[in-house]
């Protein structure tokens, strides 16, 4: 859905009749989309400082989708609307933990609207360095020794993993699928996950103590909702004086976990490694 809608956005553009209204100059002497009034310099070097640091491997230094799978935000129809970071406090605090894009719960709400400074600076229209990178930079004996001390623990390149880069032909698609398996693509592609990764379940307990299983259809602080091997859908609110516990079993965690602890070179090493598992 919410794929579907960044696509559409972009496509949007694409068939837009007019350029934009010329707005106001924004940093780089490019016009922003949409027109906004001038942010304050100072605001938009801490925004590229603080975006630096925590988003552009996501995201890409120009914010149009980096090798960790995150997508164009230039485009992207949140962005568009906000003004000053009220759209994007709420995703960035809490992220999107089962669509790959983890909560960063210290950034401070000014923080955030300093981040959205500097996304506003971007221009939308012109895309600054080459269309395509080639990702397979790293180097591959690191890859396999960083491979064999951190995940041959769960998988094998000659077991569960054997041929991965056969299955999986597209560098970045495949960086993507050890990255945040599941994840699908956050480049706006509409193919599906290339492998299937078994759903995140939950086990809620109701105060009465009945016990209720399912897989786990949503999270947030108001509100946990499964879906039961029948099909039965069920909501839980959690903001009330006596909430369910629950807990979640999901398979993922131990990637989410490792997420964190990559550096570029760990990533690109691995990449390269995967490559040539075919
Ligand atoms: C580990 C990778 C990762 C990092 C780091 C990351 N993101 Fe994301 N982000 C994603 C993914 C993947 C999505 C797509 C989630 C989805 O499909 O709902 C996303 C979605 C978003 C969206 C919503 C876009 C839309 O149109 O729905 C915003 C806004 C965003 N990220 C901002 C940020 C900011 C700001 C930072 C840094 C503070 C950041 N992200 C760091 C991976 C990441
Ligand atoms: C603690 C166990 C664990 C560790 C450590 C781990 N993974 Fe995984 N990985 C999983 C699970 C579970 C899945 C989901 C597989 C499924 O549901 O079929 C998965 C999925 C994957 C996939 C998707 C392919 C598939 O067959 O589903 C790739 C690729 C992958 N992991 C690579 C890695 C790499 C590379 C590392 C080390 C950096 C790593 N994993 C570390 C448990 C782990």
């Amino acid at each position: 859905m919410l794929l579907a809608l960044t696509v559409a956005s972009v496509i949007g553009f694409a068939q837009a009749p007019a350029r934009p209204a010329p707005g106001p100059e924004s940093a780089g002497g490019f016009v922003a989309y949409p027109p906004r009034a001038i942010a304050d310099p100072a605001a938009v070097e801490r925004g590229k400082a603080l975006y630096s640091v925590n988003c552009t491997f996501c995201h890409g230094a120009d914010a149009r989708g980096g090798d960790g799978g995150g997508p164009n935000l230039i485009r992207s129809q949140v962005v568009l609307d906000d003004d000053h970071g009220e759209r994007l406090t709420a995703i960035v605090q809490k992220g999107r933990p089962d669509a790959g894009m983890p909560a960063f719960a210290a950034l401070s709400v000014a923080q955030v609207g300093d981040v959205a400074a500097f996304l506003h600076s971007i221009p939308v229209s012109s895309r600054s360095g080459p269309p395509s990178i080639d990702i397979v930079v790293g180097d591959a004996n690191a890859g396999r020794a960083y491979f064999q001390s951190k995940c041959a623990s769960c998988h094998s390149v000659t077991g569960d993993l054997q041929g991965i880069a056969s299955k999986v032909r597209d560098p970045r698609m495949l960086q993507q699928t050890w990255l945040m398996p599941g994840s699908g693509g956050g480049r706006g592609a509409t193919a599906p996950p290339p492998v299937s990764v078994k759903p995140a379940t939950a086990t809620v307990t109701l105060p009465s103590g009945e016990k209720v299983e399912g897989t786990l259809s949503r999270l947030d602080d108001f509100v946990v909702s499964v879906t039961e091997t029948d099909g039965t859908h069920r909501s839980f609110a959690l903001d009330v004086a006596n909430p369910p516990t629950f807990e979640i079993h999901d398979p993922l965690k131990p990637h989410k976990d490792l997420l964190r602890t990559y550096t570029d070179t760990d990533i690109h090493n691995v990449t390269a490694y995967l490559v040539t598992v075919k």
